[in-house]
């Protein structure tokens, strides 16, 4: 049955080509569609096609799966094979991993977290990161709340994770709290270059954003804690992931009748609940720096 209707819209499709040749290229105006009519057109784009498409790199023919491939990676332009695809997505990879201690520089990690992996963490119980692109980030993941005391590794982890982000070809933005706290102070400022507005949009425009030291950048203002609520309600409700570090607990703690505030107290009730939607790592152990460590 379906070798009659390929053979059928063979021969309506001769048929229709030698009208078109001496009529010209359209058909005459009025031409209602025939019976099988689809069938030629399917079978038209598909002999065209097979004669045109080319991949534009090797020059091998594209097969159907080419070109049905859902578009990947960097490589938005069709007309590539699979293949050439994935030379050159591993191609910009790599060179993205030569490169990676400045593009993290640039980022605005220091230079010794600049050299961050998440390979450091391999021997580590926290160590079984999910396997994803970047790692640790599978389809949807909202990021991590890092939380632990001093000098234990949460600002060289964070890194190791926006790691991943700059070689797989994303955007990044490394930030302290403190440094939040003076972007948006400047704001405020007679001479101020930019808005709050515009520093919410840029946080919001990377494809990671990493909040170090949370609770950690001085006298808290009203300004800075409407920014973070700002930032995060933003980023988290588009998906687009945040990881954030601090030594705060998320709510406040009483030892030995001492009350002790965590991120609800400090900033408040909506910035810690939107924080509970993050994968907590907490790391604990010797202070690194005491251990011989550098910065
Ligand atoms: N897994 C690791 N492998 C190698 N070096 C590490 C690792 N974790 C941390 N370090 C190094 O140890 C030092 C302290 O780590 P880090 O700065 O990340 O601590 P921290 O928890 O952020 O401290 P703080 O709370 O004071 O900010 C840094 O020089 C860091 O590069
Ligand atoms: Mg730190
Ligand atoms: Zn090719």
């Amino acid at each position: 049955m379906a070798d009659q209707v390929i053979e059928l819209a063979q021969r309506r499709l001769e048929q229709r080509r030698q009208e078109q040749g001496t009529r010209g290229q359209h058909s005459a105006a009025g031409d209602r569609p025939r019976p099988g009519d689809v069938a030629i057109e399917i079978l038209d784009r598909l002999q065209r096609s097979a004669k045109r498409w080319a991949c534009r790199a090797c020059g091998e023919e594209l097969t159907q799966d080419d070109l049905n491939r859902p578009l990947v990676g960097a490589v938005t332009e069709p007309g590539f094979c699979t293949a050439c695809v994935r030379r050159a997505i591993e191609r910009g990879r790599k060179q993205r991993e030569r490169n990676i201690v400045p593009a993290m520089r640039a980022a605005g990690a220091s230079v010794s977290h600049a050299q961050a992996k998440l390979a450091d963490y391999a021997a580590l119980p926290h160590g079984a990161f999910a396997v994803g692109d970047p790692p640790g980030f599978t389809k949807g993941h909202r990021g991590y709340l890092i939380c632990g005391p001093w000098g234990t590794g949460k600002t060289h982890l964070a890194c190791a994770l926006m790691r991943g982000f700059l070689i797989a070809g994303h955007t990044a933005r490394y930030v302290t709290a403190k440094k939040l706290r003076r972007e948006v102070n400047q704001t405020n400022s007679d001479r101020a270059s930019r808005t709050e507005q515009q520093v919410i949009d840029e946080l919001c425009g990377y494809d990671l954003l990493v909040i170090d030291d949370l609770g950690k950048e001085g006298t808290m203002t009203d300004a800075l804690k409407s920014l973070i609520h700002d930032v995060l309600s933003e980023r988290l409700d588009n998906l687009r992931p945040v990881v954030i570090t601090t030594n705060l607990p998320l709510r406040g703690l009483t030892t030995d009748g001492v009350f002790y505030p965590g991120i609800a107290e400090t900033y408040d009730g909506g910035i810690a609940s939107r924080l509970e939607f993050l994968e907590q790592v907490v790391i604990d152990g010797e202070d690194r720096r005491q251990a011989g460590g550098a910065s």
